[in-house]
């Protein structure tokens, strides 16, 4: 702390001298005590509920000097739960000791994330107008006040930054293999609730479910949502192309989407989120969902015969709710984990806990959720190779290949390491740099400061960040001390752990978030909680027994392709090389580690 204060003063001491400065600026509060100015010359700190107390919140109480003594750091935790398979094995086994640590995890995570929600981008403290002002994004930690000096202006220009350590060099390859599969379905499943309205500003959002509503599928307004439904059996407007489901025509439900004008008629497909006409992955999973729904109110009219469009409609909307939830905790946050242990969704593990069933989006959860290092340089699919431009707003690649086709190759395609630098695909890097002009229009404390909001260590250097001295150097020129270091351009150079696709920050901020807004879902609630809410027990199961690999193969003609969020060891596609043999099976063997030293040692 006292080198943040140091570093503030040597860079501000013009704006220290000339205006009585407002004591709080120099954020004398720990461990989340909050500030109170009491004129130019004094403040009171406010240590309720922290554990700690003081005139500045650091003497710890007792039983956090205990609690402190007996918890393990992150890292160990991590550790644990990544090796030791043969334990887990058993352990997974255990129905009570299972349901105990997932019960630990859900509430030691949750816990974290303040409920109701407390600040937004204009309000640093409490008000009524932050609360219950539905537009906005909340905020974990508050803005730093617009009289307070620091912030933007002595940082580094955001292309310069983006230029200097965020830019791909070449392709790393994530080594917890995770596939472009995963990556569609985070950009997918994630655009439902992060939706900033640019119209406002980054600190607004369009997306007032604040949580998984499906809005991406069935539109924001309920007037899309009238546009894209059928009004029959409960289901959604559809066209068919060789013989399969696909999403309809804009001309012929009249929604708005986002094309850009050379894109024809016959391929603006129209979906409930504008945008996924942007990339045949996020049409590949729209499609997947648009059948599910389609699927579901097929079982739904076979089980309620009398019931009308409008109720088949409402309750599929609520299993589908469901499966989502399901797929991303078993599937898709097991895959990201890398965990030997088997996580559970089971909303009943909380029904005894202190948990609020509300959800706020943070303008932080946002910003850490742009993981474009996943992008490859070019896309796979079947025996062709696709360059960024020709993938971009192309449905025709979705048809012309067929869904199967497509989760086929998206699963046998590396994506590309998030953590440890370089490796920001070139085609987004404009979008990269608006994040971090949106921060700091957003005014964001620094890393270090998120890093002791989430329990975490501040780093004491730039070696103690990147863990690569390189790294560490361009960072240093950039950012001249460790404590200016930005929340985005930190999370992205951060040093990954031991085979992950992820450093700390990353992990120990996003679960927090992720499993909040997840089991703080409505339905995981006890009133909704049961089988009556999904159509009974046929719509429960469902529920329960979703899957990703269940929502693939119940919706493809034929036999069901390869799908998964890791790239199956047997066989590794070509990762990089436009140029390279698009037969994945010339590289059937190697793993991405030994390619990416081929390929260095070629440059
Ligand atoms: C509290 O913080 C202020 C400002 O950083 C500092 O001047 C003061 O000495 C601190 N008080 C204690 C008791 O540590
Ligand atoms: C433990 O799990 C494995 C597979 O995960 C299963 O085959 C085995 O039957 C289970 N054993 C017990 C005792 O439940
Ligand atoms: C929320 O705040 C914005 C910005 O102050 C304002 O334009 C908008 O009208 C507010 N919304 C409501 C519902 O009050
Ligand atoms: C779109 O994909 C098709 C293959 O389905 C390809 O022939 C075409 O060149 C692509 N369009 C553009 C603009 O690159």
């Amino acid at each position: 702390m006292k080198k943040t204060i140091l570093f503030y003063l040597l860079l501000n001491i013009s704006i220290f001298s000339c205006f009585g400065l407002d004591p709080c600026c120099v954020q004398p509060c720990q461990n989340r005590g909050v500030c109170l100015s009491k004129g130019s010359d004094s403040y009171e700190c406010d240590c309720t509920r922290t554990g700690f107390y003081g005139e500045n919140c650091t003497i710890p109480e007792l039983s956090t000097r205990i609690k402190s003594f007996l918890k393990p750091s992150p890292n160990l935790v991590h550790h644990i739960l990544t090796h030791y398979k043969w334990i887990w094995d058993i352990i997974n086994n255990i129905s009570f000791i299972r349901d105990a640590i997932m019960r630990y995890v859900l509430t030691s995570r949750a816990n974290l994330i303040d409920s109701p929600p407390t600040f937004n981008s204009d309000y640093d403290y409490k008000s009524w107008e932050a609360y219950s002002n539905l537009s906005y994004y909340t905020r974990t930690l508050p803005p730093l006040p617009k009289h307070c000096p620091g912030g933007t202006t002595a940082l580094p220009a955001a292309k310069d930054v983006v230029q200097k350590v965020l830019l791909r060099k070449r392709f790393t390859p994530d080594p917890q293999g995770t596939s472009l599969m995963f990556a569609f379905f985070a950009q997918h499943f994630t655009h439902q609730f992060f939706k900033s309205d640019l119209k406002k500003g980054p600190a607004f959002t369009k997306s007032l479910g604040h949580g998984v509503d499906l809005s991406h599928i069935y539109g924001e307004t309920l007037e899309k949502q009238h546009k894209l439904r059928l009004f029959k059996d409960g289901k959604l407007k559809y066209q068919v192309v060789d013989g399969e489901v696909y999403p309809p025509l804009v001309k012929d439900v009249q929604v708005e989407m986002h094309y850009p004008p050379h894109v024809s008629e016959q391929q603006r497909f129209a979906v409930g989120h504008e945008a996924f006409g942007l990339v045949p992955g996020l049409m590949m999973y729209a499609t997947l969902w648009l059948r599910e729904h389609n699927r579901v109110c097929d079982i739904m009219k076979q089980e309620h015969p009398d019931w009308d469009d409008e109720r088949i409609f409402q309750t599929t909307r609520l299993i589908l709710i469901g499966q989502t939830i399901k797929i991303v905790i078993e599937d898709y946050v097991q895959h990201l984990s890398g965990y030997h242990f088997k996580l559970k969704f089971d909303p009943e593990l909380l029904f005894n806990q202190k948990f609020q069933y509300q959800n706020r989006i943070a303008a932080e959860f946002n910003t850490l959720y742009h993981w474009h290092p996943l992008m490859p340089d070019a896309f796979h699919i079947q025996n062709q190779v696709y360059s960024f431009p020709q993938f971009l707003f192309n449905n025709s690649i979705v048809t012309e290949h067929g869904i199967s086709n497509l989760v086929e190759s998206f699963t046998k395609q590396t994506a590309g390491r998030i953590s440890g630098g370089w490796n920001l695909p070139p085609a987004v890097q404009g979008m990269a740099t608006k994040v971090l002009e949106q921060s700091r229009q957003m005014r964001y404390q620094s890393l270090n400061a998120y890093r002791k909001r989430f329990n975490m260590r501040p780093y004491m250097s730039f070696q103690d960040l990147t863990g690569d001295k390189e790294l560490a150097l361009e960072l240093e020129k950039l950012y001249g001390h460790v404590d200016a270091v930005e929340l985005y351009s930190g999370l992205l150079v951060e040093k990954p752990r031991p085979n992950a696709v992820f450093g700390e920050t990353m992990v120990e901020m996003g679960a927090p978030f992720s499993l909040k807004g997840l089991m703080g879902n409505p339905i995981c609630s006890p009133e909704y909680w049961m089988p009556s809410t999904f159509g009974g027990k046929v719509g429960f199961d469902i529920v329960n027994s979703a899957s990703l690999k269940k929502l693939v193969c119940l919706n493809v003609k034929g036999p069901c392709p390869i799908v998964s969020f890791k790239v199956p060891d047997i066989q590794f596609p070509s990762l990089t090389n436009v140029n390279a043999s698009s037969d994945p099976a010339g590289h059937r063997g190697i793993n991405p580690t030994v390619l990416l030293k081929e390929r260095s040692s070629e440059l």
